[in-house]
């Protein structure tokens, strides 16, 4: 292989790993393949929404516990936004699953990130189920 094309190959590399750097920072003005759950995915107003909306729906049966702290980190570590949000869906509330609103799950599923530590952002969180696949549940890194 000639210099030269090595030199265009180490260009293209390093291009294409631009390319997949530049998301991960959260430039606003592309669409990543996947966001994190820290990089603020959800809004105030929208945690205060999900909070009246949990006291109404959901707080009848039971408190947070089931979804916070240690067990929400263990069970949906690595997780999608996508799966909290279905699971909650297709169960709950356990005596008529599907009764809520799909809007009002998701400003739910927002306050009970928030409660689990992750950050507000700009943005609501979407009521879209195919952006909901693409943002993963990541670990707050621990705090020293
Ligand atoms: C009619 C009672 C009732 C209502 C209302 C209710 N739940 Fe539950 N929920 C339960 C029961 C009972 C369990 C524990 C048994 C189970 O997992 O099915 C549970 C468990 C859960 C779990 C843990 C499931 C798991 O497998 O880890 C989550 C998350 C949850 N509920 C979220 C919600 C949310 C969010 C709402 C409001 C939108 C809600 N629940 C409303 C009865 C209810």
């Amino acid at each position: 292989m000639s210099r030269p094309s090595q030199r265009l190959l180490a260009v293209v590399a390093s291009g294409l790993f631009a390319l997949q750097i530049l998301p991960a920072q959260g430039d606003s003005t592309t669409t990543p393949t996947t966001r994190s759950v820290i990089s603020g995915v959800f809004n105030t107003e929208q945690v205060a929404r999900g909070r009246a909306g949990h006291r109404a729906q959901c707080a009848s049966c039971h408190g947070t516990e089931a979804y916070t702290g240690e067990a929400f980190a263990s069970a949906w570590k690595g997780q999608k936004v996508f799966d909290l949000f279905e699971l909650i869906r297709t169960t709950m509330p356990n005596d008529n699953p599907g009764s809520i609103p799909q809007n009002e799950l998701v400003d739910i599923v927002a306050y009970i990130l928030n409660l689990n530590g992750y950050p507000p952002g700009e943005a609501e969180l979407p009521n879209d189920p195919e952006a909901l696949k693409r943002i993963v549940i990541d670990t707050i890194p621990p705090r020293s």
